[in-house]
Order: C-alpha cells, then structure tokens, then sequence
C-alpha cells in the first residue's frame, strides 16, 4: 500500500517565505522602518497571543468576534491569536501610563490572523506596520500621520497618481446621519457597518440592508446624494455646527498649506470596520482597478486606553498591510530586481589544499562585508562547483589550487563577465572588491 504523505502546503490563508520571498518582505520592511524612525518614531512588540477578554469586550465588532482564532490552553484560559495591534498597543500604553512621556511615536512590525475567506487581497495571516501617535489631541496629529504615508509610499517611488488616502471623521459621518437623514442614534453603528461593506457589495444587497434597519427608500436615496457630493455640499446640507466637520476642515487646511493637496480626497464611505474609531477616519487605496482592498486603515480612537485604566489618553494612527501593498507594488512595477541579492563570492575547494586556507580567505573576506561561502566538498570536480556557482547567482568564484597555493597566489573567476586573473595572495580582495563594484553583478 502507498504510505500517505503529509500536506505541503501550509495552512489555509498563510504563505511560506522562501529565501527570495523574504528577500523582498525585508527589503519592504526595511524602507518602512527607514521612514518611520526618521519621523522619530520607537519599535515595540507584543505577545502573538492575547488574553480573549481583550476582545469579548468589543461585541458587534467583525474582527474581534467572527474572525478571531480563539482557543482554550491547558490552564482553561481562553486566548486568542492577535487579528489587529490596536487593543494590543492601547495595553503596553495603559500598563505604563504614569511612566511614560506623551506624546508617544510608537511603530510595530508583526503578523496577524484572522479567520477570513481567503482571496484577493484578504488572507487569513497577513504582516502590518502599525504606527501610532498617544496623547497628543492636535489635529497636527493627523498631518504627522498622513505625512507619513505620503513620505513611505514616495520611498517606494510611488507617485501620487498612483494611489488615494480617503479621509473621513466618525463624527462627522453620525452628525450627519442624524442630522440630514435623521437615523436614531441606536442605528448609527448597523449603517456604518453596513457603508464599510458597501464597495464589496451588491448594490440590491446594500439597499435591502439598509431598507432592513428601517431606511426608508427615500432617506437610501438621500444617503447616495450624500455619498456623491463633496465635502463642502455636504455641510451646507446640515442644521448643527458639528464637531466632527470643524475637525476636517481644520486637517484640509493643513494638509493643502503643507502641499499634500495632490495626494488626498474627502470620501464620506470611509467609515473603517472597528468600533472604537471616534474622529478621522482614512483609507489608502490602489488608484488601480485590480487591486481594489485598502493598502492602510487607520485613525483617531480616544478611548482604547481607558478599556484598562481610568485616566483617558487618545490615540491615532494606521495600520500598512503587506499583502495588498505588495499588489500595489507589482501592478505598478516598482520593485527593483536588485534586491533579490545572491551571495557574491563561492570558494572552491580541492583536497590536496589544507581547509585552513579557505577558512582563512573566507574569513578576511566576511571581515570586508563581502557575502562568502565555502564549497562543501573538495571531491567534486571544479567544472561542477563552477556550476553550482553560477545556478546559485555568486558572482565569483575563488579558486585556490595547490598549483596556486605554491606561488602563493589565488585565481579569481568573475562568472558574470566570464573574466579569470590570477593574482598574488596580497592583492586578492582588491581585485574581488574590482570586480563586485564593476557594476555587472
Ligand atoms: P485594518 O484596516 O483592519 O486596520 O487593517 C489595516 C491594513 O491591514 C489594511 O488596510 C490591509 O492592508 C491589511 N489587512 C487587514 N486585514 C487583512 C487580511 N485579512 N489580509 C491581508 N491584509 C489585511 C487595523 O487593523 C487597525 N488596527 C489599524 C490601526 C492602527 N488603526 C489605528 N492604528
């Protein structure tokens, strides 16, 4: 009988980084970071694992509940596997707030998991850059954080027709339904949920949604009058001196007198999927059709902290996602082929030379940062460690036969350019450095 073999495939939803998948996932996270600490900005990180109470709390909330990969350890503890950083930040915050000094610029790299169908975009474990702001109330606040997109998505050569940051201010967006549209406050939270979906979704089935939390055909069409006009109109539209739309106008102000005007809209859909968003709310998106989910999600939430601790502190910021930027990338072919680096040199070996002298070349040079690796068998023909030098992408190859080892000298093939000197033991990294800044690999 044939033996079962197990699956190689990883779990549902998850990817596998081989070496030229992390090549690039570094790189990726490498220019972020670059980005972000340069604003000032602090790492910190967090357990992958969270107590559930963290997200029993939010009921109603997608993320927290439908989606949360929850179990029960050997203690009977019911844990969860973090599906965001927010509540998980808003802890380490509230766990220190009297030792620390706010503001606080805090930035994270870690993975996800949430219990998602997986397609286009959407994964059941997905990578995010959190970075946030805490304890600063200013609306300057949300310039830091939008400039700060604007500055990683121009350090990837983006340019700004390439992509949108869609703003909007939970505020602004519950005065209006109650104002304008006069939805009770009790159906506020069911139409924003049912708004965040609505690019998603089947335009009958949005409407029977709506029709469903008591919207009346009339108020579905006032909604979409809404939906197209701009800002401006909007509040034209409204009877109250609303909170929320002083808020805006103010972040308009200064994003187009710091000349960010190109790289923003107003969009009164943005309305994001948590629950404790409770002022700006934004969106950034792939100007291109075929990547059509959120490249970053963020905003200003104030009372996250106060879940933990009584004393209240705001927090702004967003989360960049690896898997939809990734797209974003491809579809507008600003990945340089460079960083996908191979190691440079490859030393061959021969039996008859003592392993010492290899062990010593490749030592002097790593000590000049130059990627060396030393062939493992010195049985092996030189023809086929010339081969595998060149399948693996080496640059050169170092070859130190006893012919060589008695004059003292090294021979050094440059398999790009199909180049061969052979020169004395002193003067070798010379001539490999020569080579690698050759500019032909
Ligand atoms: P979010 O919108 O859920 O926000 O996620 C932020 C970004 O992570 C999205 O724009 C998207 O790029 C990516 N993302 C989310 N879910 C998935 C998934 N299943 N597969 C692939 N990519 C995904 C948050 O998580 C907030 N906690 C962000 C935040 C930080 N708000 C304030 N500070």
């Amino acid at each position: 009988m044939k033996k079962e073999s197990l699956p190689v495939r990883s779990y549902k939803g998850t990817r596998d980084f081989y070496p030229r998948d992390m090549c690039y996932r570094n790189w990726y996270f490498s220019k972020v970071r670059e980005i972000v600490e340069s604003f000032g900005y602090e790492e910190y990180h967090t357990p992958l694992l969270e107590s559930y109470d963290m997200y029993a709390a939010k009921s109603g909330d997608e993320v927290a509940n439908e989606q949360l990969y929850l179990f029960e350890d050997k203690g009977g503890r019911k844990v969860a596997i973090r599906p965001e950083m927010t509540p998980s930040v808003a802890r380490l915050v509230a766990a220190r707030l009297d030792e620390l000094n706010f503001p606080l610029r805090w930035y994270s790299i870690a993975n996800f998991m949430r219990y998602e169908k997986p397609q286009k975009g959407r994964l059941r474990e997905h990578w995010q850059v959190n970075v946030d702001i805490f304890g600063a109330d200013e609306i300057d606040a949300e310039l830091e954080i939008i400039s700060i997109i604007k500055d990683i998505m121009e350090a990837f050569r983006a340019d700004p027709e390439m992509f949108k940051i869609k703003i909007n201010n939970r505020k602004f967006f519950n005065d209006v339904l109650v104002d304008i549209l006069d939805v009770k406050t009790e159906d506020i939270k069911k139409i924003s949920r049912v708004v965040d979906k609505k690019a998603k979704m089947d335009p009958e089935k949005y409407n029977d949604w709506l029709k469903e939390i008591g919207l009346s055909k009339e108020k579905i069409d006032l909604l979409d009058k809404i939906f197209s006009s701009n800002f401006a109109d909007i509040v034209q539209m409204m009877h109250i001196d609303s909170k929320g739309a002083r808020e805006l106008y103010e972040l308009f102000r200064l994003l187009n007198e710091t000349g960010l005007e190109d790289y923003y809209e107003f969009d009164f859909s943005i309305v994001r999927g948590f629950d404790y968003y409770t002022g700006t709310v934004f969106e950034v998106y792939d100007t291109s059709p075929g990547n059509r989910r959120s490249l970053f999600g963020g905003g200003r939430y104030d009372n996250l902290v106060s879940l933990y601790k009584e004393k209240n502190i705001t927090g702004i910021g967003f989360g960049l996602g690896d898997v939809t930027f990734q797209h974003f990338l491809e579809g507008h072919d600003l990945i340089p082929k460079t960083i996908y680096a191979s190691p440079a040199v490859l030393i061959t070996r021969f039996l008859e030379v003592p392993v010492n002298e290899y062990i010593h070349c490749a030592k002097q040079l790593r000590s000049e940062n130059i990627r060396t690796a030393v062939y493992f068998s010195g049985n092996d023909k030189l023809g086929q460690q010339l081969k595998f030098a060149e399948k693996k992408g080496f640059s050169i190859a170092l070859i130190l036969g006893i012919d060589e080892l008695k004059e003292n000298k090294i021979t050094i093939k440059h398999l790009d350019s199909k180049t061969q000197v052979t020169v004395d033991r002193n003067e070798y990294i010379d001539k490999v450095k020569e080579f690698l800044n050759s500019g032909l690999k």
